[in-house]
């Protein structure tokens, strides 16, 4: 019975790319391996078979916020905080641009030691090379959002985690949900490519609200989305709850895919930290980007330690850069030197 459900429900997907909530929600449940192929060649057509890289710097853990999911959480003190300077983050980048590298992205946990010159200062040095520049520091207020922009940041990643009000509340205690779309909402008015995305598995999330946070996505038309697997930290509130369901999250992907089937869209580090070959698995759902942990210090990447055993934190960037060339030689998939922009999987 479901399977007629969910092949009717795949045909309409492809013919409009729209789909209701009961839709989405019977091939989150039900979509199984047609769901996967359908996705997979979505991608294909709409982005070809090249694969995306990003090289990411992680240059601070601090974090004044408090999620309950999160390692970084400032009342987590098992962690050893690192903050690099602004020298070392700039030279980090150059790096990565030397190796191959067209996009940089800094991430960091919400650090107010930064001020906005000094980030405005980072984002204007990595762009006096060709490589698009992506941010993903946190809630700002318009005007840092312009400052940066003006800077010549190009993308900025700022997931939802999640669209239910009730849900996000609890599990971000003093933030606002408001303020997050608020963010969101700045950003693509000051024209960045704007990346989001949501936790799956989260304690309490049902797949109806996964529905949602999908509707969401395709609602603010966003050009990139991230989806991660939620896997207990154990210095968090949320350290005894269980880890989310891989399969159920890579679904999620590929109905993201169906519905917006010309963005960006990463294969996670959390997808691969949950499953060995996670990554592969999920550019072979919907997925065209991976994103490469540039940083030459292992202690850092061991630092930043949002959850447990992060995939890939003993390797440097030239050894994850030829694993995944070898894996993507086994998907038929190969990487691609470009900045990766949406627009350039529109024939841009
Ligand atoms: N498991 C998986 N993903 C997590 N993140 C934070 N904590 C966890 C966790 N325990 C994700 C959040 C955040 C991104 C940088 O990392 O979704 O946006």
């Amino acid at each position: 019975m479901e399977e007629i459900f969910v092949e009717n429900i795949l045909n309409k997907a492809l013919k409009c790319h729209s789909l209701n909530k009961e839709e989405i929600i019977t091939l989150l449940q039900y979509g199984g391996d047609k769901l996967i192929h359908t996705a997979d060649n979505v991608r294909k057509k709409y982005t070809g078979d090249g694969v995306y890289i990003r090289a990411l710097i992680e240059f601070s853990n601090y974090c004044t916020r408090t999620c309950y999911y999160c390692g970084l959480r400032v009342e987590n003190n098992k962690i050893h905080r690192y903050r690099m300077s602004v020298p070392e983050i700039i030279s980090a980048a150059k790096d990565a641009i030397e190796k191959g590298f067209h996009t940089i992205v800094l991430q960091s946990g919400e650090d107010s030691r930064f001020k906005i010159d000094e980030l405005c200062r980072i984002v204007e040095e990595i762009k006096k090379n060709d490589a698009a520049v992506t941010l993903s520091i946190g809630e700002k207020s318009f005007e840092e959002y312009k400052r940066l922009k003006s800077a010549g940041a190009d993308r900025y990643l700022l997931r939802i985690e999640t669209t239910n009000r009730e849900l996000y509340q609890k599990y971000h205690p003093k933030m606002s949900f408001e303020n997050r779309l608020r963010c969101l909402e700045d950003l693509r008015t000051l024209g960045y490519e704007v990346g989001t995305g949501s936790l799956i598995g989260l304690e309490e999330q049902s797949v109806e609200m996964i529905a949602e946070d999908i509707l969401f996505f395709k609602k603010i038309n966003a050009d990139m989305i991230g989806l991660g697997v939620f896997i207990p930290h154990p210095d968090t509130p949320l350290g005894r709850a269980d880890a989310g369901d891989f399969e159920l999250a890579r679904r999620a992907v590929s109905v993201t895919r169906l519905i917006l089937p010309d963005i960006n869209i990463p294969a996670t580090t959390a997808m691969e930290t949950l499953k060995p070959n996670g990554r592969l698995l999920v550019l072979s759902a919907g997925a065209n980007v991976v994103m490469l942990n540039a940083a030459e210090d292992t202690e850092h990447k061991k630092d930043y330690s949002i959850y447990p055993d992060k995939a890939g934190v003993n390797e440097g960037l030239e050894e994850s850069l030829a694993g995944l060339k070898n894996s993507l030689d086994k998907i038929g998939r190969k990487i691609i030197v470009s900045k990766g922009f949406r627009y350039n999987n529109r024939g841009g």
